[in-house]
């Protein structure tokens, strides 16, 4: 009873927290909310009146259909992948919350700080957060209506920095095709300037980790892990890299850009 109740804790005080938090918009504070919540719809400070959703990690809804990205991200990859894929590290997430200790529980308010100290915690926790995470973001970085070029202060940054949207989208296809594995290939702000990376297995820009890993703040993210391409594209990992500019969300990463 008292694990449950310092759990229960724990994740209302990451709801209220995450609201405005690095992302921005919604994201983490939906990712919290019941199932019957949208991803980008706002649900306000009463998403835990319904107690029995109270403290659990759900799976956030797509903002489109799972076939709204075809024919670039076929229905059946956007099935598998939200329904299975990220359901399982939303489900694994929850049962590794419930083994923690419970001073680390109490001393983590969000995501974003257990990412801070990803040290602290265990190897559960770290993929399944962040797999929860990353996917949560992806997700909105894709559209229907994606595409073309970015717009505002993102694409004169782009520019800034790479010389042109050409070169941006040749090497962020290089770090892609290049991460040996599973993985994400991201577009991240890191003192003041865009940098583009990857990350292995669940990891993101976030995570605090030894080593020389990617840091930033997060602007763009790409999966390519097998399972987001595998079915339409079997291991032409290229193909996919190359639909993926037919449908990411411009709109969005300008958002988390100005952020
Ligand atoms: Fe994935």
């Amino acid at each position: 009873m008292e694990n449950n109740t310092s759990r229960r804790s724990f994740l209302k005080q990451t709801a209220i927290l995450s609201t405005g938090t690095l992302i921005g918009s919604s994201l983490l504070q939906d990712a919290f909310a019941n199932t019957t919540q949208p991803l980008l719809e706002e649900t306000g400070s009463d998403i835990f009146t319904n107690s029995i959703e109270e403290g659990t990690f759900v799976l956030p809804k797509l903002p489109y259909s799972t076939d709204a990205l075809e024919p670039h991200i076929d229905k059946a990859t956007m099935e598998i992948h939200h329904g299975k894929h990220h359901q399982a590290y939303v489900t694994n997430l929850n049962k590794a919350i419930g083994t923690l200790d419970k001073k680390l529980v109490e001393s983590s308010s969000s995501l974003e700080t257990i990412f801070k100290k990803m040290s602290q915690f265990p190897d559960s926790i770290r993929n399944n957060a962040g797999g929860h995470y990353n996917h949560t973001l992806f997700w909105e970085l894709l559209s229907p209506n994606g595409g073309g070029l970015p717009k505002g202060k993102l694409a004169q940054a782009i520019t800034s920095s790479f010389g042109s949207f050409d070169e941006f989208k040749k090497q962020f296809a290089d770090a892609s095709m290049k991460r040996f594995g599973s993985g994400w290939a991201w577009l991240v702000v890191k003192d003041g300037q865009l940098v583009i990376g990857s990350t292995a297995n669940q990891d993101n820009p976030l995570m605090r980790l030894k080593g020389k890993g990617l840091k930033g703040k997060p602007v763009m993210a790409l999966d390519v892990w097998e399972h987001a391409y595998y079915f339409k594209n079997q291991n032409r990992r290229a193909d996919y890299i190359n639909s993926f500019w037919n449908v990411i969300n411009w709109e969005k990463a300008e958002q988390l850009f100005n952020s």
